[in-house]
């Protein structure tokens, strides 16, 4: 089985992802099993009864017990024990077990934000200790998404207004990618992002510098923006190479004049992008959707400077 993993499926990096396996590889192996005997079946009979003259008339047969049985039962029991298994395991992968580390995951388009217990957040990247059950306690703010890590082989729906859960127990330190698996609107493919298992030290530090984003003392203020922008997932929406995305570019954005969606004509400066930023639906540009969520509350006026210091320098 191990082989089989290798080939065609991610590594396992949670016991969920062992079991899972079993499972889909059993299923796996078993109709592979069935459909070679079905095959041969078929390519035996056709040569045995093949019509071998114009007057050839096949028997009437209307029943056989005994061989109806036993097309009936063989599977029922197939399936049934495939049920007894994937149902046990699928209790086990919703049933968190006590004392879990709970984090908090917000959807949205298109990007997702994790909030932990200490109150520290981060976009994009869900941190995680090792060796320890983390459940999220997820909702969406606007439509339905998906959670889908693939490494753990969890997924779960995200709704607005219901929340939904998922525990896991990663097995040791590294990165795993998180998909949304669930066709959100335009910027669905992009809504991607790492889940990065640290060792209980490094999570705890790393725990303890996102609680409070300082800009440290010998960072220019455009590279504190630039570290926000990568925090917050600016650039799943806006390029920096002059491409469209989801939004505007970033490139040569300062000082431009810029068209809104209302024939408005105005001048791309520090209170348009503030403006922007905590209230995106104010100034829409010509072309694009007023899809933006509000950073409002998220981001400081100190930080909304600093990342409008980076977009000065694009
Ligand atoms: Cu969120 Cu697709």
């Amino acid at each position: 089985m191990n082989l089989l993993n290798k080939f065609l499926l991610p590594p396992e990096k949670t016991a969920h992802a062992v079991e899972v396996d079993k499972i889909f590889n059993f299923i796996n192996v078993s109709s592979l099993i069935l459909l070679a005997g079905i095959v041969v079946a078929i390519l035996y009979f056709v040569i045995k009864y093949r019509r071998k003259s114009e007057n050839d008339m096949p028997p009437v047969i209307r029943e056989n017990v005994k061989l109806e049985i036993t097309w009936t039962v063989v599977p029922m029991i197939l399936v049934f024990f495939i049920f007894g298994w994937g149902f046990q395991s699928f209790m086990k992968i919703h049933t968190p077990p006590d004392n879990t580390y709970e984090i908090h995951v917000t959807g949205q388009q298109w990007l997702w934000r994790f909030t932990y217990p200490n109150g520290a957040t981060s976009t994009g990247d869900l941190h995680v200790p090792v060796n320890r059950p983390v459940k999220l306690i997820m909702e969406s703010n606007d439509v339905i998404h998906s959670f889908f890590v693939p490494d753990f082989r969890i997924k779960q729906d995200v709704l607005p207004n219901r929340y939904t859960e998922l525990w896991f127990n990663v097995k040791e330190t590294g990165e795993s990618d998180l998909f949304c698996a669930e066709y959100c609107g335009t910027g669905h493919s992009d809504m991607t992002g790492k889940v990065i298992a640290q060792s209980e030290d490094d999570f705890q530090n790393w725990l303890a510098s996102a609680k409070s984003p300082q800009k440290n003392s010998n960072m220019s203020p455009a590279e504190y923006g630039k570290q926000l922008v990568q925090q917050n997932a600016c650039l799943t929406c806006h390029s920096l190479d002059g491409s469209e995305k989801v939004g505007p570019t970033w490139k040569g954005l300062w000082g431009r004049t810029v068209t809104l969606s209302n024939g408005n004509t105005l001048k791309a400066d520090a209170d348009y992008i503030h403006e922007s930023i905590v209230d995106p639906k104010a100034k829409v540009v010509e072309g694009f959707n007023p899809v933006m969520p509000s950073f409002k509350g998220q981001l400081n006026d100190d930080q909304i400077n600093a990342i409008i210091q980076f977009i000065k320098q694009q």
